[in-house]
């Protein structure tokens, strides 16, 4: 069965498990960057629009991780976001192939292999490995989160006024024209917004102290699942889609602790519900 006696030792030896298979995925990933950054074409299809792309390489890496896991795990179920699948009784892997996909597809080095194991829903381990500048950042629940072996904090933001708020925007054109808004709203009343354009490194550069906070609407499972396990263990209030209908049904939400009620309370009024 997938529960240990010793407190930790059954989360610390997913994490494990997830550095290993998103690593190796990273090392697929970094390759095929590479090849494709010297003329190899790459297969890129659309999926919700036509800005919203999968290439053969997010494939051909969610294809590593699940076999991997099926050597290492066996019988655990997965939920990926390319070939889909299920939660199930004890644990689920969840598993983001590339998450950053427009940038890998660009060319720029903002993207990750994201996999978490979760139980019941809960995310309890993760791993976001950085192919091309090596990062990888961890957690294991009760058990902090790390930095290639650096502890992580939140920052200690106090001030609305200099709080640096990280944010991204689903595909649908008409959504983002209303996140925009509501973005357009807050800039006034912050530090400076950040759009780097792979949700679980947002979350990661929360838990580093690299911003102060982050909201997104409208994620899926994998896009979170390992990054707000991360944000959660540094010590970031952290809510998952459908927990604060405050911010929407389908708002992701994680900030230092210092600045996250009064964040939280400008995000309301600048119209965050509603997009
Ligand atoms: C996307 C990225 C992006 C976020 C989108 C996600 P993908 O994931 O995380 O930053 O704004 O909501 O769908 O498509 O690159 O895996
Ligand atoms: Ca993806």
């Amino acid at each position: 069965m997938w529960s240990h006696g010793c407190v930790g030792a059954f989360e610390t030896e997913l994490k494990d498990v997830a550095v290993q298979v998103a690593g190796a995925a990273a090392t697929l990933v970094r390759q095929a960057r590479e090849a494709m950054l010297t003329g190899q074409s790459v297969q890129v299809d659309t999926k919700s629009t036509d800005t919203d792309v999968v290439t053969a390489v997010d494939r051909a890496s969610e294809r590593l991780v699940r076999e991997r896991l099926a050597e290492l795990r066996p019988g655990e179920h997965v939920l990926g976001e390319e070939e889909g699948g299920s939660a199930g009784e004890g644990v689920t892997w969840v598993v983001d192939p590339i998450d950053g996909t427009v940038n890998f597809l660009y060319g720029a080095p903002a993207f990750v292999v994201s996999v978490a194991a979760q139980v019941d829903g809960v995310s309890v381990a993760g791993a976001v490995v950085e192919p091309v500048d090596g990062r990888v950042w961890t957690a294991a629940r009760g058990e902090g989160a790390w930095l290639d072996g650096r502890r992580l904090h939140v920052s200690a933001a106090q001030r609305l006024d200099l709080t640096l708020v990280a944010t991204g925007f689903g595909y649908a054109a008409e959504r983002r024209a209303r996140q925009a808004r509501a973005v357009a709203e807050l800039l006034g009343r912050v530090r400076d917004i950040r759009r780097p354009g792979a949700a679980s490194l947002d979350l990661c550069a929360v838990a580093a102290g690299w911003t102060d906070a982050y909201v997104e609407h409208g994620l899926h499972r994998w896009d979170w699942a390992a990054g707000a396990l991360i944000a959660a263990e540094a010590g970031a209030v952290v809510s998952l889609p459908g927990e604060d209908t405050a911010l929407g049904t389908d708002a992701t939400f994680a900030a230092a602790p210092g600045i996250a009620a009064p964040l939280h309370a400008a995000l309301v009024e600048c119209g965050f519900k509603d997009v």
